[in-house]
């Protein structure tokens, strides 16, 4: 018997308005993991008016108190580390290591917004008429729309809720449909952690159901969401009719490029790490690798025998390396592409699903490599969201940034060299959100702005310093003490 979850509305444990239910698998073993509510509008605008009724009295809960909540969810996030990785790894399938990791980054969130409770800074600045003072202040905006993906199901939930409430926003929590239980166990944490009711709410169902209706519903002042470019885009097409502010983290397609004097070995490690970790589905994943063609063979030599040796299983295995991708939807799209790329490139590692023993039951795929691919090949220009990597040959770095900024993408790059001129160019050039030198295409530390360019986003930055923006609007305050009335600009020249 699978358990059976239930929706946060208003401070209470509730299921579906209709009873529907839907089911949450292990994507290693096929096995059931849990029962959760298949919510539809009617659920979603409950809790959205929980939010909205939260809202009056959480907006004047002064900023350091409602950040100290926050930071209390850290400490118990930081207690649960190893069971909540646990429960990662069963629901998404990617290796423990890498969901602990996924949930130190809620720690490192938790921390970091907590603190941002008793900064919040204004700007104050003089005002061009004598005895009047001038201020910019932050503002909540009011009741924030969260959809999250499943492939970072703590952190992704943790750069946009932590600041949305640090700032004084109540929230609706959407997430995705294959990693209920982590959303479940991030709001029972702030439950815990003592948030009033209907400050977080938290609905489970699918994108068509609880999704469109939340960036439709007229109390929803600002949406922010991670996912697919396509979701992504329909999102600001129907809030943009609405004039609704909208955070996006969209697709990627980031490319490390390997120099003629890079350091080979750390290029090999790292570009494994960025390529095959999370079994690829990060939307930071390397996938493809511009590399300097006196390199390009050696590369592609090494890599396919590293990428060979990687152990498939289940993540909770320790010996296991690479686990399943998420879903059966997620094996077709990487099928799809790695028939495309048989005609655009060179197959040297992989290219099949991983049937051996165990691994029939889950949805596994070898780490494949293709070599020697045009840059303009479709394995090399779209995004896969697998372990699929494709090397495409330069012949100098302006070649390398040009293919790179001709990316529909810009969330993250990298370059491995040991020529400080070369790195320094290549961090003024390289038109991404994130650049790395000497380092794979992920890894970003939640104390930067997260986000990228062109296609992958709108204009908006994740965590950092940046992390109110998304959540908060700017009010500028003027007082008049000067007993009289100063007209601005007329009576000051
Ligand atoms: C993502 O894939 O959306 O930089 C997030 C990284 C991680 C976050 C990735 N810290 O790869």
């Amino acid at each position: 018997m699978s358990s059976l979850y239930q929706n946060f509305i208003g401070g209470r444990w509730v299921p579906a308005r209709s009873g529907r239910t839907f089911f949450n698998h292990n994507p290693a073993t096929g096995e059931i993991l849990g029962e959760y509510p298949a919510s539809s509008s009617e659920d979603l605008d409950e809790a959205v008016l929980a939010a909205a009724s939260a809202y009056r009295s959480w907006r004047l809960t002064p900023a350091p108190k409602r950040a100290e909540i926050v930071f209390r969810a850290g400490e118990i996030i930081r207690e649960r580390k190893e069971d909540l990785a646990r429960a990662m790894t069963r629901e998404m399938g990617k290796v423990l290591a890498e969901t602990r990791g996924d949930v130190q980054e809620g720690i490192d969130m938790a921390y970091l917004a907590g603190g941002e409770g008793r900064r919040m800074y204004g700007v104050t600045t003089p005002s061009e008429m004598p005895n009047k003072w001038a201020m910019s202040v932050r503002c909540p905006v009011g009741v924030a729309g969260v959809i999250t993906p499943w492939n970072f199901p703590f952190a992704i939930p943790s750069w946009k809720l932590m600041p949305a409430l640090v700032a004084g926003n109540t929230a609706v929590f959407k997430p995705a449909g294959d990693t209920p239980e982590m959303a479940w166990h991030f709001t029972r944490i702030f439950e815990e952690a003592g948030l009033p009711p209907g400050v977080l709410n938290l609905v489970f169902g699918s994108g068509a159901q609880v999704g469109q209706p939340m960036v439709e519903h007229p109390r929803v002042q600002v949406i922010s969401f991670t996912g697919s470019t396509e979701v992504g885009l329909g999102i600001n097409a129907t809030a943009g009719k609405l004039g609704k502010r909208v955070s996006l983290e969209m697709g990627g397609k980031n490319a490390v490029i390997v120099m003629d004097d890079a350091q080979l070995d750390l290029a090999v490690e790292a570009i494994l790490w960025s390529a095959y970790g999370t079994t690829g589905q990060r939307c930071t994943a390397c996938s493809r690798v511009m590399v300097h063609a006196q390199v390009h063979d050696e590369l592609a030599r090494r890599l396919a025998e590293r990428a060979r040796a990687l152990k498939l299983g289940d993540g909770l295995e320790p010996e296991t390396q690479m686990g399943p991708l998420v879903n059966e939807s997620q094996v077709k799209t990487v099928e799809k592409y790695v028939a495309i790329g048989r005609n655009e490139g060179q197959l040297v590692a992989g290219g099949a699903r991983a049937t051996d023993g165990a691994l029939a039951r889950g949805h596994f795929f070898q780490p494949t490599l293709f070599a020697d691919v045009k840059s303009t090949a479709r394995v090399a220009t779209e995004e896969i969201f697998g372990p699929v990597l494709a090397l495409v040959k330069i012949q100098s770095l302006e070649e390398a940034v040009a293919i790179n900024n001709a990316s529909a993408y810009g969330l993250s790059s990298s370059i491995f060299t040991q020529d400080v001129n070369r790195a320094f160019a290549a961090m003024r050039d390289l038109d991404t959100g994130i650049v790395y030198v000497n380092h794979g295409t992920t890894g970003a530390e939640t104390h930067l702005p997260f986000g990228g360019t062109r296609g992958t986003g709108n204009g908006h930055r994740e965590a950092g310093h940046t992390m109110l923006d998304p959540f908060t609007e700017w009010k500028s305050v003027y007082v008049d003490f000067s007993g009289r009335l100063q007209r601005a600009q007329i009576d000051n020249n």
